[in-house]
């Protein structure tokens, strides 16, 4: 039986705060559309630190509130869709300067449901006894990825990282992972191109559905509308399925923590599915969508007010870039 324990979990912000103040000095907008739109009023950008810095100082936090020590760690999971390289692997730069020296590392990316993909494959990890500790970390350094021309994506996304280490534990575990790549057009970001120095080279072709925006693609290319709709039903979709699963009612459940992309999103979703607004927890109004990083950040606030309690039952939801979607229940 697949289930899983969180030993520890640690969060990283970086110290500056952009506010919706500071995008109305840069942009035809203001606190009042950000806010009543979104439920954003500030969120963290790391100005000079990368996002390897990031995913480190959440993981070494979480390995210290675990309680273990990093060579006890038995694969290091890292869910990005900003990584600093193409290769290593963020987690291998993780697993290094971590000090889980015997851990073996790679990366998932599902832009926003990275923690959930991540959450879902370390439990199967954990089932055969190989692998008894893992460290999930998510970390995102989006502001490089997005266009501040944009007032309608950039005011939404935030740079931050969050990490648990996680063992296997005797409590079922529930899943319910999804990807509709018809929609992969919705919300994109191209490799950059433009350096390349290979005289054979020709400018590449791009999928249909995809457009080359000015060669702005290596911006956030989002349709905000379509992932909006899309966001409301594959979060209510991926609960329902989950429950199913799991065959638990709505109300066995102590708390929910859905992805932090839109607190209208939230709203719309907890009502679809009647869920009790006081156990869904939410953290995106001085965060902003932090993408993968969202749900482990909301763990590791909850774990350091002492409200992951050993016996409580969660559900974390989630959907993003793919577009994909996930729900996993869990017993701590
Ligand atoms: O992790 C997944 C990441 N992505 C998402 O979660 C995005 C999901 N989508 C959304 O959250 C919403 O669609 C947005 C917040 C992006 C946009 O909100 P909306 O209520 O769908 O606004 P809209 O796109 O329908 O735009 C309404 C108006 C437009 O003006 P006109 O055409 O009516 O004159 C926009 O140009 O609001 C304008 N607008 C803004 N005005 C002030 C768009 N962005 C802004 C802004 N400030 N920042």
């Amino acid at each position: 039986m697949r289930g899983i324990k969180i030993l520890g979990a640690g969060m990283y912000l970086p110290e500056t705060v952009a506010s919706n103040d500071w995008f109305s000095t840069i942009l035809d907008t203001n606190d009042e559309w950000i806010y009543s739109r979104t439920g954003i009023r500030e969120r963290r950008i790391s100005e000079s630190k990368p996002n390897w810095h990031m995913a480190c100082e959440a993981s070494r936090e979480a390995i210290k509130n675990s309680g273990i020590d990093p060579s006890e760690i038995d694969l290091v999971l890292a869910a990005t869709c900003s990584p600093d390289y193409f290769y290593p692997a963020l987690s291998c730069i993780v697993q290094q300067q971590t000090g889980c020296v015997n851990a073996a590392a790679f990366d998932i990316n599902s832009a926003c449901t990275g923690f959930i993909n991540a959450l879902d494959t370390a439990s199967r990890f954990l089932l055969d006894g190989d692998y008894r500790n893992i460290l999930i970390v998510a970390s995102e350094r989006l502001a490089p990825h997005c266009d501040y021309t944009d007032r309608t994506a950039s005011i939404l996304f935030g740079d931050g990282a969050g990490a648990a280490v996680v063992t296997k534990n005797d409590k079922p575990m529930y899943s319910y992972l999804s990807a509709k790549g018809d929609f992969f057009n919705a919300l994109y970001c191209k490799v950059d191109q433009s350096r390349l120095n290979c005289p054979l080279l020709k400018p590449d072709t791009m999928p249909e559905g995809l457009i080359d925006t000015e060669a702005k693609t290596h911006f956030m290319q989002m349709n905000g509308k379509a992932v909006y709709k899309f966001a409301v039903d594959a979060m209510e979709t991926a609960v329902n399925k989950v429950l199913e699963r799991s065959g638990l009612n709505k109300g066995d459940i102590d708390l929910y923590i859905p992805h932090q992309a839109n607190a209208r999103i939230i709203e719309s979703a907890v009502k679809g599915l009647e869920l009790p607004t006081e156990k869904v927890y939410v953290n995106l109004e001085n965060h902003g969508n932090t993408s993968s990083a969202c749900i482990p950040t909301c763990l590791a606030e909850l774990s350091a007010d002492g409200k992951i309690k050993d016996g409580m039952t969660i559900c974390l939801v989630g959907f993003g870039a793919g577009l994909t979607s996930g729900a996993i229940i869990f017993t701590q």
